[in-house]
C-alpha cells in the first residue's frame, strides 16, 4: 500500500454512502470540519489524500496567508477540499473573494448567516456550497439562498455552537429537508455514530474534536494531551451576559480563557453603555480574542490562557492514532454497526 492509498467505502456501505460521497468527490462521506489554527494545509490535504474531506479554516487570517493556504493545500493533494469562511471575522469578505477567485470547488459558511448575495457570489464561482444550521428556520433560509449542501451541527460540538443539541436538530432539519444532502456535526466520535446517522438520512458526518488527536495534526502536545484525559462534561459552554452584546456561546475545557472571557464582556459591556465603541467592533473584540487565545493554546502550548476548544465528544477520544488509523477504525465499525441492523431486522 502507497503511503496515500486512499481507506475506501466497503461495497456494503456505499449505496448508504453514495449521496454524501458524491457531493464531496471524496471515498468516505466523512468531514474533519474547520477549525482555527487546526486544520491547516497539512491535516486538510492529508484528509483527502486518505479519501475522506478537509475543511480549510481561515479564522482571520490576513487575506494573503489564506491565499498562500489555498496554494499549499493544492500543492500537496489534487482531491477536493473546501474553505471556510466566518461571516463574523473581519476578513471575512476577503476571505470568500479568495476562494472564489482561486475556484475552490466547496465553500463552507461558518460563524453566523451569511447574505444572500455572498451564497450566490460563491455559487457563481462554480463552488458547491455549505452553510452550518443550527435551527430548523436557519437551514429553511440557507436553502432559500441556494446551499447546495447544509451541515447540521448540534450545541455539543467544541468551537463556537448554537443552542440546540444534535438529537434535536436531526428531527429539526434532517427529517425535514431531504432536499439537500446534510452533514451531521457535533459529537460524533464512533463509526457506529456514522454508521446511524447515515442510516437516518444524513449524507455524511463532520467531526473536530476525533481529528485534533490525529498523530499528523500540527497542535501543540499539551493540547492533544489535554483532550486525551478530559471528559464529556468538561467541555462547558459561555454564556451572553447582555442582548446588548450578543455572542455567539463557545465549547470548551474550563480554565482560565473560559473565566477570563466573562471578564471581557463585562469590560465591553461597559464601554458600549459610555459610548466609547459600537457594537460591532466590540463582537469583532470577541472573535479576536477567541482566535487569538485558540492560537495561545494550540500551536504554545497555554493550557491556562489559550482557549480549548473541544465539542463533548472529548470524552469519546482517550488517544492519538495516525490518521489513516482513524478513518478505518470509523468505517469498520461503521460496517459492523449496518451489518448488526440488518441482523437485528432479518434474523
Ligand atoms: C478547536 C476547534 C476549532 C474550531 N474552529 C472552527 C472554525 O474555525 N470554523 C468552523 O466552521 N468550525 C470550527 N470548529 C467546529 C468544527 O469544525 C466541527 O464542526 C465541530 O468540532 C464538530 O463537533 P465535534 O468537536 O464534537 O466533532 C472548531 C472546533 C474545534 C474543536
Amino acid at each position: 500500500m502507497t503511503a496515500h492509498e486512499p481507506v475506501r467505502t466497503p461495497a456494503s456501505l456505499e449505496k448508504l454512502w453514495k449521496r454524501g460521497t458524491d457531493f464531496l468527490g471524496s471515498e468516505l462521506p466523512i468531514m474533519c470540519g474547520a477549525m482555527t489554527w487546526v486544520s491547516d494545509p497539512k491535516l486538510v490535504s492529508l484528509m483527502g489524500n486518505l479519501g475522506a474531506f478537509g475543511v480549510l479554516a481561515a479564522g482571520n487570517m490576513e487575506p494573503d496567508m489564506w491565499a498562500d493556504y489555498v496554494d499549499q493545500t493544492r500543492e500537496l493533494t489534487d482531491r477536493p477540499f473546501a474553505g471556510n469562511c466566518i461571516t463574523i471575522a473581519p476578513n471575512y469578505l476577503k476571505h470568500l473573494d479568495i476562494l472564489c477567485e482561486k475556484k475552490v470547488s466547496h465553500i463552507v459558511f461558518a460563524g453566523s448567516i451569511p447574505r444572500g448575495e455572498e451564497v450566490r457570489k460563491a455559487k457563481d464561482s462554480g463552488a458547491k456550497v455549505l452553510c452550518f444550521a443550527s435551527t430548523g428556520s436557519i437551514a429553511q433560509r440557507m436553502i432559500e439562498y441556494g446551499a447546495d449542501a447544509l451541515i447540521l451541527e448540534g450545541s455539543e460540538a467544541g468551537g463556537h455552537i448554537g443552542h440546540v443539541s444534535t438529537m434535536v436538530l436531526l428531527q429539526e432539519i434532517l427529517f425535514q429537508f431531504p432536499q439537500v444532502p446534510i452533514f451531521v456535526a457535533g459529537g460524533i466520535g464512533t463509526g457506529k455514530m456514522v454508521a446511524h446517522l447515515t442510516l437516518m438520512g444524513a449524507a455524511g458526518a463532520q467531526m473536530g474534536t476525533r481529528f485534533v488527536l490525529a498523530e499528523e495534526c500540527n497542535v501543540h502536545k499539551n493540547f492533544k494531551d489535554v483532550f486525551i484525559k478530559s471528559r464529556s462534561r468538561e467541555a462547558i459552554s459561555t454564556p451572553q451576559y447582555s442582548s446588548k452584546l450578543p455572542v455567539v456561546s463557545v465549547r470548551a475545557l474550563n480554565n482560565h480563557a473560559m473565566t477570563h472571557f466573562g471578564d471581557l464582556q463585562l469590560e465591553l459591556l461597559e464601554r458600549l453603555r459610555k459610548g466609547e465603541i459600537g457594537r460591532q467592533e466590540a463582537q469583532f473584540k470577541v472573535e479576536e480574542y477567541w482566535i487569538g487565545s485558540l492560537r495561545k493554546a494550540t500551536m504554545d502550548g497555554d493550557m491556562e490562557h489559550g482557549s480549548l476548544m473541544a465539542g463533548q465528544s472529548v470524552g469519546l477520544v482517550d488517544k492519538v492514532q495516525p490518521l489513516r488509523e482513524i478513518l478505518e477504525e470509523i468505517v469498520t465499525e461503521a460496517d459492523l454497526a449496518v451489518a448488526e441492523v440488518h441482523q437485528r431486522l432479518l434474523g
